[in-house]
């Protein structure tokens, strides 16, 4: 990936996600990544964990967001079960998941246990971004979303999954919810970029779930920054539409084929 290399020679990489055509239109402008992340399952599914995400659906929406892509570096999240257990089939899923959206790398979750799958992806040429830190696929319920680093034994653990997924051929690494110190460590060590949520701005770059970002939740983890108030505007957009409708104001001339 020289184009993020470029990048970073300047300024820290701008990513964001995408699970529609609109939305990637929007983002292709300010973006450097754009990822199809499997919280689509809890942003778009309102499901409560990423847990019951399927291929097919980060390739539906995979194909939507390519749509809206022209120059951002595309990245598609491979769903739990498709990839962990065998190297075979994590080649095969990614190999389908790459032919029908076109993206142009996929995203692992996972550290040492899933070397042997980045390692024959990497083989058969297809980029791979990992994932470590806290990682969602393997939480089961919202509420053990945390943040990690806080004990020795957790901090070596991911100290090693960024060792493990590096020496395996990632060409980045996404850094979730991990304590100040700990983010520190990782960018120290890591010779790929580093990719931060929930991880301070001691890294190479930036990723937000764009849902968080324009307020469309009532809650959010500590580590987002609501840029705007969506879900406020969309309830004062609904309300006068209801009223105009009720009163007769609209379709208003305007509106109508003469
Ligand atoms: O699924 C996703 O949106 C992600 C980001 C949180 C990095 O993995």
């Amino acid at each position: 990936m020289k184009r993020i290399k470029l990048i970073l020679k300047k300024r820290p990489l701008v990513c964001l996600t995408a699970n529609n055509i609109y939305t990637a239109e929007i983002l292709d402008n300010f973006c450097d990544i754009i990822l199809v992340g499997d919280s689509l399952g809890m942003v778009v599914y309102g499901e409560n964990t990423t847990n019951k995400v399927t291929l097919d659906m980060m390739i539906g929406h995979g194909k939507a967001v390519r749509k809206g892509i022209k120059k951002s570096i595309m990245v598609v999240d491979m769903p739990k079960g498709t990839y962990e257990k065998s190297s075979l089939l994590a080649l095969k899923n990614a190999k389908k998941i790459r032919k029908l959206t076109r993206c142009d790398a996929l995203k692992l979750e996972g550290g040492t246990e899933i070397i042997k799958s980045i390692k024959i992806l990497k083989k058969n040429n297809i980029p791979v971004m990992s994932h470590i830190g806290l990682q969602p696929q393997k939480i089961s319920n919202k509420k053990k979303f945390r943040v990690l680093g806080k004990k020795k034994v957790e901090e070596k653990k991911v100290i090693n999954d960024l060792i493990s997924v590096e020496k395996a051929g990632s060409f980045a690494v996404v850094l979730e919810s991990v304590t100040l110190n700990l983010t520190k460590k990782i960018n120290k060590i890591s010779k790929i970029p580093v990719i931060g949520i929930g991880a301070s701005k001691n890294c190479d770059g930036q990723i937000l779930v764009t849902e968080d970002l324009l307020g469309l939740f009532e809650k959010s983890p500590k580590f987002v920054k609501r840029y705007e108030n969506l879900r406020y505007k969309i309830k004062i957009a609904a309300k006068k539409y209801r009223s105009e409708v009720i009163k007769g104001i609209f379709p208003g001339k305007n509106n109508i084929y003469n």
